[in-house]
């Protein structure tokens, strides 16, 4: 299966797990599920706006940096732009937020509700340029499913 076909396979999962169910936190824990065993992400995760911070959420994948500040790392700018940021060499993003040595590229999607950014889905790949336009296309109509 192409990416494509899988994140078209996911769409409908995501959509009956997320239907009827009003708590962030558990939609964010089964949507993380579902992409990390699908894709087998390095790291894949939500941070919640916790007033001028993101605190981490339901994730899969090693421990991970509690607490972001706002505008800072990949995440904080993707707050703070409010748009979805790919990098496809995580050590060449000034400011990025190393929570594991092995990350080597990542994508992270703002969720928007009521245009506030609400959280965001960051995802790890320990491969350079794992990410691109068809995972920011899918993913962006996940983040908006739970949002
Ligand atoms: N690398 C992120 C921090 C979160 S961890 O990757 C899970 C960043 O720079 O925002």
């Amino acid at each position: 299966m192409t990416k494509q076909e899988t994140y078209q396979t996911l769409l409908p999962q995501i959509e009956s797990l997320v239907a009827g169910e009003t708590d962030m936190i558990a939609k964010m824990a089964n949507v993380t599920a579902v992409l990390h065993e699908a894709f087998g992400f390095w790291w894949t995760g939500f941070y919640r706006v916790e007033g001028q911070q993101l605190v981490l959420g339901p994730f899969q994948g090693p421990i991970a940096c509690t607490r972001i500040p706002y505008g800072k790392g990949v995440c904080g700018t993707a707050w703070q732009r409010a748009e979805t940021i790919i990098v496809p060499n995580v050590h060449e993003f000034p400011g990025h937020i190393a929570c594991s040595s092995a990350s080597n590229s990542e994508i992270v999607v703002p969720i928007i509700r009521n245009h506030q950014v609400i959280a965001v889905l960051d995802i790890d790949s320990t491969d350079f340029n794992a990410f691109d336009e068809v995972d920011k296309c899918y993913l962006k109509q996940i983040s908006q499913q739970i949002a």
